[in-house]
């Protein structure tokens, strides 16, 4: 099904970045482990793009992985690895009939032949579907994404003179994408711990105590509207304060 004709609301933040903190509190909670909790964390995922998609926005960036996330316990990085294999197998077929684009970015090296092999295929089946794309951060970070970058408008043969902000973008993870509008981030915390730095220098952020797994269409609803009331100025003055043209 193609849903890209509908006309889009311009209050509604065309790309939203979650970093989805508070799974492992949410499972303390319970007495159960952190795992358990991450695995509470993709079903709400799941749930979170939809009601993404229907309210209209185009592009949801989430954190899954951090590249210091590694310094976990052995336990919680495999958990977190077969999560996503069972993720994968759970959900693919359903995110693929809702129109969901998947892809990954992040460095990929690390992960297993395995894992590389489920993205890869997560992302061919959904090449094809425009509802809403979802990129998923695994074994990412912001500044490993900068440095990325460099190299590889480098290997280009990229002149220095040439590589501005446009010419670095195109090299960036997220090349594909307008810059996040929105960036939210549950379980309480407030930085961004080397999420998109280099795409959220204009984001407008909204911290909740929510914990991920808890995150519903509520705090979604409330997300939005909190975006609606800011007055976006990417440097400029505020709006009430423009002189109208001709006075
Ligand atoms: C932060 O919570 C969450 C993570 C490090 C992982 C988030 C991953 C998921 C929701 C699963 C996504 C997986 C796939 C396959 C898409 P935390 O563990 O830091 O929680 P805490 O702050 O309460 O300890």
């Amino acid at each position: 099904m193609n849903f890209s004709d509908t006309p889009r609301d311009p209050t509604v933040p065309r790309h939203v970045a979650v970093v989805m903190d508070g799974n492992g509190r949410w499972a303390r909670k319970r007495y159960m482990p952190r795992v358990y909790g991450h695995k509470q964390g993709v079903d709400a995922l799941v749930r979170a793009v939809n009601a993404f998609a229907d309210r209209g926005v185009d592009y949801l960036t989430v954190f899954a992985f951090s590249s210091e996330n590694w310094k976990r316990p052995s336990e919680e990085v495999s958990g977190l690895m077969g999560l996503v294999l069972v993720a994968v197998s759970k959900y693919l077929t359903k995110l693929a009939g809702d129109g969901v684009r998947v892809r990954i970015v992040g460095d990929r090296s690390k992960v297993s032949n395995k894992l590389r092999e489920a993205w890869e295929y997560a992302e061919r089946s959904t090449a094809h579907n425009t509802r809403i794309n979802l990129s998923v951060a695994f074994n990412y970070g912001g500044r490993w994404d900068m440095v990325q970058a460099c190299r590889h408008a480098m290997l280009d043969g990229v002149h220095p003179e040439a590589l501005d902000e446009a010419a670095l973008s195109r090299y960036m993870a997220l090349s594909f994408a307008p810059d996040p509008d929105l960036f939210i981030r549950t379980g309480g915390e407030m930085r961004i711990s080397n999420f998109l730095l280099w795409q959220s220098a204009y984001s407008e952020f909204v911290f909740t105590e929510r914990l991920w797994p808890d995150f519903d269409e509520t705090d979604i609803d409330a997300a939005i509207q909190a975006y609606r009331q800011r007055d976006r100025r990417y440097g400029g003055i505020p709006t009430e304060e423009l002189v109208p043209q001709g006075i």
